[in-house]
């Protein structure tokens, strides 16, 4: 796929970015968004590929479809691009197998690299596809100029660190499996997440659905209280995502209100989130790291999470 070089004129003076994927790739797209949007300052919408095919999408010339697969052929996906290519968009990929129909059929884009995807619940390549976004989302910030040099350097070199910070999640194996073993018993889990955060709620949600085949739902934290608040009480575990400090103070009135109705409040706390640690009944820490970074420290929790129940 080579790579967004070839093409970068064209996606510079595209009028929108429209992501389509399926599943866990959709998800990932949903991260895409607030880090195309915040750090290149680029219009996206993210598409459920089975609705895009279906809907005659209002996408032209000027406009440009990044499609996310694991496997590179998901039906719906491809069809996804090939009516964005009919109506004369630049096609984008981001997919982790090599000689797939997707990959071959995009105009340019960027492998994953995660290795194959051993199960059916997909967890490497939702973080591999992340740290892609991540990077495609950072080459058009600079040459847009949306991003300052510092800016730039810092989100890089906090993404190298994060091999580190993952394994040290990964080292509180023994404590997320002694919290899941709590709950094995519950049949619904809420997941709650905001901002950044919040695609990483409805993943946490779909692992749980997908491995434990355990009702789970995935929800903006704040639109709790539009509805799923009815269903909180003492036996309905609620996991939370404080990762961002921006959405902090929100988040622990969150909190708040799950704990007021004898909700179980799991949270996924970065270490220094004092406040959320003591509202919490169960706590998973994570390491302090840049704010457009944490979902791919939140989520490896919510994999083990899912694994273990
Ligand atoms: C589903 C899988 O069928 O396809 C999910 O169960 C996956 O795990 C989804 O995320 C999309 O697959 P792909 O290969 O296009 O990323």
């Amino acid at each position: 796929m080579g790579g967004l070089t070839e093409v970068m004129d064209r996606v510079l003076a595209a009028q929108k970015l429209t992501i389509a994927a399926c599943g866990t790739s959709w998800h990932s797209g949903l991260v895409g968004e607030y880090l195309f949007e915040q750090l290149a300052k680029m219009p996206v919408e993210v598409e459920y590929a089975s609705e895009f095919r279906y809907r005659d999408p209002l996408i032209g010339k000027e406009d440009v479809l990044l499609a996310i697969s694991q496997s590179g052929e998901t039906a719906d996906t491809l069809a996804a691009m090939r009516e964005a290519r009919e109506k004369g968009a630049l096609i984008l990929g981001v997919c982790n197998v090599v000689g797939s129909t997707i990959a071959r059929e995009t105009d340019a884009g960027v492998f994953t690299h995660a290795g194959p995807e051993i199960g059916v619940a997909s967890t490497k390549a939702f973080t591999a596809q992340v740290v892609v976004l991540t990077m495609m989302a950072l080459a058009v910030a600079q040459r847009k100029g949306t991003v300052s040099e510092e800016r730039f350097r810092q989100i890089v070199e906090e993404l190298w660190r994060l091999p580190e910070k993952i394994q040290s999640i990964l080292d509180q194996n023994d404590h997320i499996k002694a919290i899941s073993e709590r709950f094995t018993y519950a049949p619904n889990f809420l997941y709650l997440g905001r901002s950044i955060n919040f695609p990483v709620a409805l993943e946490g949600a779909l692992k749980l659905k997908e491995i434990s085949y355990i009702h789970a739902e995935g929800y903006p934290a704040a639109e709790m209280k539009h509805g799923p608040i009815a269903l909180i009480d003492q036996l309905m575990p609620v996991v939370v995502i404080a990762a961002t400090d921006h959405t902090n103070e929100k988040m622990i009135s969150n909190i708040e209100e799950v704990r007021a109705r004898k909700g179980r409040v799991i949270a996924i706390a970065s270490e220094g989130n004092e406040e959320v640690k003591r509202l919490a009944e169960f706590v998973i820490e994570i390491p302090e790291t840049d704010d457009v970074l944490t979902p791919l420290l939140s989520v490896i929790p919510l994999q083990l999470m899912s694994y273990h129940i």
